[in-house]
């Protein structure tokens, strides 16, 4: 079977590569726009980007219910670990592993990163995936920096970029990401959580099909590629 990706709102995702489930940025009970509740999401990994409860919310409560290994920075990884998440995957910015399901690097994000209650949450990252013959770049929340552009190099079948603005990248700046790492699809999250989010998902989609040679796809929460 396909590989597919799926939209789970906000800055989460879950892969099913037909063999293994692969949740990113767990933020589902708490989020106004997740389709599905914590309790009913399947992972065998789950993987984190950054602190922040928009991310970090179920990672706990989904990898103790699922037996799910936990991928995060090793500051992450600690955190987790005393809230009795048993299986953890440490590593940090530039380092990369492989897992049953294919490789994880973990890539540079220009954002911040402390967990809800205030422990330090180590370097916030961003996901390139290399999952059989294809890659997928998860930028997850970060600024506009130029070495996406060497991130892009890799020869990027889907990227995944913030477009919300204000605690991210916004739209122009992501038309901007999408030149420099010249994926084959871009698709867009991190926007219409809540109001200081809100963006034109579509009008960002026609700029990229103006000014650059990927392929926009826009998903309501819930919607689903192949990839
Ligand atoms: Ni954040
Ligand atoms: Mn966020």
């Amino acid at each position: 079977m396909a590989t597919t990706l799926r939209w789970l709102g906000h800055g989460t995702w879950s892969i099913d590569t037909g063999k293994q489930k692969i949740l990113l940025d767990p933020f589902l009970n708490d989020s106004p726009t997740a389709p599905v509740k914590a309790d009913s999401v399947e992972a065998d990994f789950v993987l984190v980007s950054h602190g922040h409860f928009d991310h970090v919310a179920d990672a706990a409560s989904v990898a103790i219910r699922t037996g799910a290994t936990v991928v995060t920075n090793f500051e992450i990884c600690e955190w987790l670990a005393k809230q009795g998440v048993k299986n953890t995957q440490p590593m940090n910015l530039g380092g990369g592993i492989d897992l049953p399901f294919g490789r994880v690097a973990m890539t540079l994000a220009h954002h911040s990163s402390v967990m809800p209650d205030g422990v330090y949450g180590g370097n916030p990252g961003g996901f390139l995936l290399t999952l059989g013959d294809k890659k997928i770049y998860f930028a997850c929340d970060t600024a506009l920096f130029l070495d996406m552009k060497v991130i892009g190099e890799a020869g990027l079948d889907v990227a995944v970029l913030p477009i919300g603005d204000r605690f991210t990248m916004g739209p122009a700046d992501a038309v901007e990401a999408t030149k420099l790492l010249a994926p084959k699809r871009v698709l867009p999250a991190h926007y219409n959580t809540w109001p200081p989010i809100e963006q034109d998902a579509n009008a960002w989609a026609a700029r990229v099909k103006a000014e650059t040679k990927a392929e926009p796809i826009v998903l309501e929460p819930g919607g689903t590629i192949e990839l």
